[in-house]
């Protein structure tokens, strides 16, 4: 296992090119197995998550090609099964359901269990399959569904599910008849999963709002695709760009989809301008700042740890608030070690914002809880080392590279 050692106290200076995005990689990918035809993806960010999703679908008998794109193929699929061993690494494994369901009418999957940040129940995603003819059975931590042929249904989603609203979107697609999912999750990456699946010619309506039309087809064909941007990563190097009081261009992100995420981060005291095709993003004093976390457009969940390490040096006190899930501060414990002032009060954070941070051995629990712990060891004095970084290179293409390119000092050493 690495750790990343970083001497903090540097401003970050330059200009980094943000990579594809994972939560639009993911499903996409995995929408491969609704056609036997050749499909190709650019912008597919190297990350270890994407390793991941290759290898089950590896195992289900997909066929990859890496070249100037990732090419896909899902015709001799050869299994219905993603196995506990590999769902338990990314739970996004659970997007292998409603395809395969709806092109061979079977599919075992392992219950994906619970994760760092909460229990992350697929009930919605099962409730959903059901209504539209699945069979569901729950044996021996797998689930069993099977369906001769899905239906299109109405569905409701209690909670507006990212993976939820993608697994039954894909489902729809080979269904007989409309589906209507409503309250459905408008995150941009379900837009793109419905603009990819679109151009295989699918008839998808309405994806990004919270009511999306599906009609079903007899088959799907194949496509090329380019990823969009990821959104978190871009806010995330806005804000080493903040804490550290440097100013950085950032290439190739889409400010579309992250409005509550600059609006938050100019309530901070970020100078954040676009330029053309680039944004360029300066720090001033930063400035204490209330946020709660919200299903899209609100502020994502994927960003409040990496803002509670700005909060940290704010000038005043700053109320955070995470609606999403039910145990996404482990970080808290980490920043406090580095000297943060962090109070937690049930589902809210109340950080108030100190002078400076130490640098200090700190342990990453989760993927954005570790890039937390990155940003705070750049802004810190000091030696900070961060531990486990496993989590991440599941969403955070060579991060050392980009914020070495920045100015930072940071290596990655045998832990
Ligand atoms: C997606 O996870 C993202 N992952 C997460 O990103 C992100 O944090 C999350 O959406 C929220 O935006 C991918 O897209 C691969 P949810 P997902 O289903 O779909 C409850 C990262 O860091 N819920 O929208 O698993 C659930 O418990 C990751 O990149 C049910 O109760 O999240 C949670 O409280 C972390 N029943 C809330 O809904 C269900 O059937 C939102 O979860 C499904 C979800």
């Amino acid at each position: 296992m690495d750790k990343l050692v970083i001497k903090g106290g540097k401003p970050l200076r330059g200009e980094i090119a943000i990579s594809g995005a994972k939560n639009a990689a993911l499903p996409i990918i995995v929408a491969s197995l609704l056609t036997s035809d050749w499909n190709t993806y650019y912008n597919v960010p190297k990350l270890r998550d994407i390793f991941t999703i290759k290898r089950l679908l590896e195992n289900l008998g997909v066929e990859f090609e890496e070249g100037d794109g990732l090419r896909v193929n899902a015709s001799r699929l050869k299994g219905y099964m993603a196995p506990y061993d590999l769902v338990r690494t990314m739970r996004a494994s659970i997007l292998v359901l409603g395809p395969l369901i709806a092109r061979l009418g079977r599919a075992k999957v392992s219950l994906p269990g619970g994760c760092a940040i909460g229990a992350r129940p697929i009930d919605l995603h099962l409730k959903g399959l059901a209504q539209m003819g699945a069979k569901i059975s729950l044996d021996q931590g797998y689930i069993e569904a099977r369906a001769n042929c899905l239906k299109g249904a109405d569905i409701y989603l209690d909670i507006p599910t990212v993976t939820g609203t993608e697994n039954l979107m894909m489902a729809a697609t080979l269904a007989k008849g409309i589906t209507v999912i409503k309250n459905a999750a408008r995150e941009p990456e379900v837009e793109a999963l419905a603009n990819m699946l679109n151009r295989c010619g699918a008839k998808i309506e309405g994806a990004g709002t919270d009511t999306i039309f599906i009609e079903g087809k007899n088959g799907l064909s194949g496509t090329e695709f380019r990823i969009i941007p990821d959104r978190i990563e871009a806010g995330t190097y806005m804000i080493a760009a903040g804490i550290t009081g440097g100013e950085v261009i950032i290439k190739d992100c889409c400010l579309n989809h992250m409005q509550a995420i600059v609006d938050k981060l100019r309530d901070a005291g970020l100078i954040i301008e676009e330029r053309g095709r680039k944004v360029f993003v300066k720090a001033t004093s930063i400035h204490s700042t209330d946020v709660t976390t919200l299903p899209y457009p609100g502020f994502p969940t994927d960003m409040q740890a990496q803002f509670m390490a700005l909060m940290c040096l704010g000038d005043g006190v700053s109320v955070i608030t995470e609606r999403i899930f039910e145990n996404r501060f482990m970080h808290v414990l980490e920043l406090k070690r580095m000297g943060a002032d962090i109070k937690i009060d049930g589902s809210s954070a109340v950080v108030r914002g100190v002078s400076c941070l130490k640098g200090a051995p700190v342990m990453a629990s989760d993927l954005r809880a570790s890039a937390s712990l990155v940003l705070a060891g750049l802004a810190a004095r000091g030696v900070t080392e961060v531990y486990r970084v496993y989590h991440l290179d599941r969403g955070y293409e060579k991060i050392e590279v980009k914020l070495r390119a920045l100015g930072a000092e940071i290596e990655r050493v045998p832990a």
